[in-house]
């Protein structure tokens, strides 16, 4: 059965990535203030903002709610003013994971939100609760009914919020709402991911008074509303880290252009020691493949630790190591999704729990594989432009919720990537 809605990449193995690129907008910065524009008294304005399917549906669950939500070239005009529900529509909510960033600010606007349970996704169960735990000691009540959560308060008040753990969104949510609840809120161990970071910087463009961000202590004192204003999005470090290491892949050289160094530290740290020449300017950061790939350890942590969502792309990248290499995976329990199919490549890799022990190989060789979530896509591709002969990569839509035409961009550095509908690729490969 061929669907007609479904794309594959043809991928032509043995490229060598050469050039300089502009990485797009960052995904995880944008969609948070997304989620902010429902407290603004007037338009915000983003830039900088790529053409991104996740982008696309929370834009739709916004205008489903009664708000405005427009897209010209770059720029991003959101004005919420006519938001006039906050029953977060199920269909759309549960394709789009951070649709949970619509608790705070529809609570911190209308005193409730109602939003559908989160399920498990590809990578992990990813609970809420510490979303949840948060919004409680602010006044809400969260009530979970006919798969949804109901979540209400009279009125939202600062308070201190003890995160048990490091979420990136659930700081969010928090740091969102407080900007309009009533008093301070500060929050202790904070995450300090630098799209957090962005989303404060958006915030307080927009009136709200917040301090400590980047650091594990955040605190904000509550105003009445914010206003619109005209901010441009950091650019997407994890699209970055791809790029880059595409071009070490392949034994090339990679420039990612208005990238700064410190928002990739523990990669560029990693890449060093795998042999790799890392330098930087004030253009962007530049990537040098060594001799060889020396294989080397990696274990993901919060910021500044080794990105999570970098990891399958480096584990591509520790397939063509010169011994042995051990990825663990401490941020979510089923983020190896890729392991399976990076086998067909014909990788040596072998999982136990969370670590996963990649034996490196003299090269990979082409094979039909099939994506399975948005990360794992990337690693795929990547492995593909190395490999000898051709990859089919199927499924491709995961790849398309979170990079902006990703096959222009590699192919823009020398690869050779073919994007065709599912039917037409029997003609091809197999
Ligand atoms: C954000 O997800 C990113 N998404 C993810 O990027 C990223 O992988 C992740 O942070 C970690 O950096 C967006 O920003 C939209 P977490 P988030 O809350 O906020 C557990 C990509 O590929 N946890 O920081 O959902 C959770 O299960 C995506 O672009 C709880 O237990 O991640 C996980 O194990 C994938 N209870 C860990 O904490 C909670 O209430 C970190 O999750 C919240 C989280």
């Amino acid at each position: 059965m061929v669907r007609r809605d479904k794309y594959s990449f043809i991928v032509k193995g043995g490229s060598t990535l050469r050039g300089e690129i502009l990485p797009g907008g960052a995904k995880n910065a944008i969609l948070p203030m997304m989620a902010a524009s429902i407290l603004s008294d007037t338009s915000l304005r983003l830039r900088n903002v790529p053409e991104l399917e996740d982008v696309n549906v929370f834009g739709k669950i916004l205008q489903q709610l009664g708000g405005s939500v427009e897209k010209e070239g770059d720029m991003l005009t959101l004005d919420q003013t006519g938001v006039n529900a906050f029953d977060v529509p199920y269909g759309l909510a549960t394709k789009l994971r951070a649709s949970v960033l619509l608790l705070g600010p529809l609570l911190a606007r209308f005193g409730v939100a109602d939003i559908p349970i989160p399920g498990g996704c590809d990578i992990g169960d990813r609970p809420i609760d510490q979303h949840l735990k948060a919004l409680t000691a602010m006044g809400a009540r969260c009530v979970k009914e006919h798969g949804k959560w109901h979540v209400a308060a009279a009125a939202l008040n600062g308070a201190r919020i003890d995160f048990d753990l490091k979420t990136v969104t659930g700081t969010e949510n928090v740091l969102i709402a407080a900007c309009c609840a009533r008093g301070e809120t500060v929050i202790n161990n904070a995450a300090l991911e630098p799209e957090v970071v962005d989303l404060a910087r958006c915030l307080k463009n927009m009136g709200a008074r917040i301090e400590g961000e980047g650091t594990s202590t955040i605190r904000v004192e509550g105003v009445t509303s914010l206003n619109g204003t005209d901010y441009t999005v950091m650019p997407d470090r994890i699209e970055a880290a791809t790029l880059l290491l595409a071009g070490a892949l392949t034994g090339g050289d990679v420039k990612v252009l208005h990238i700064s160094p410190e928002i990739l530290e523990s990669l560029l740290g990693k890449l060093k020691e795998s042999g790799a020449d890392v330098s930087w300017d004030e253009k962007g950061v530049r990537v040098i493949r060594g001799d060889t790939i020396r294989s080397v350890n990696v274990s993901t942590n919060p910021f500044p630790g080794f990105p999570t969502d970098v990891q399958a792309q480096f584990m591509a990248y520790m397939c063509l190591g010169d011994s042995t290499s051990t990825i663990e995976e401490n941020i979510f329990e089923n983020r190896f999704r890729h392991v399976a199919e990076l086998r067909r490549l014909g990788a040596d890799i072998s999982v136990s729990g969370r670590v996963a022990v990649v034996k490196g190989v003299r090269e990979l060789s082409g094979a039909p594989v099939t994506a399975t979530d948005l990360r794992a896509s990337a690693s795929l591709v990547l492995a593909g432009i190395v490999a000898d002969s051709e990859t089919l990569v199927k499924d491709i839509e995961h790849l398309d919720r979170g990079y902006e035409k990703l096959e222009e961009k590699l192919n823009s550095l020398g690869a050779s990537i073919r994007r065709v509908p599912e039917e037409d690729e029997c003609e091809v490969i197999c």
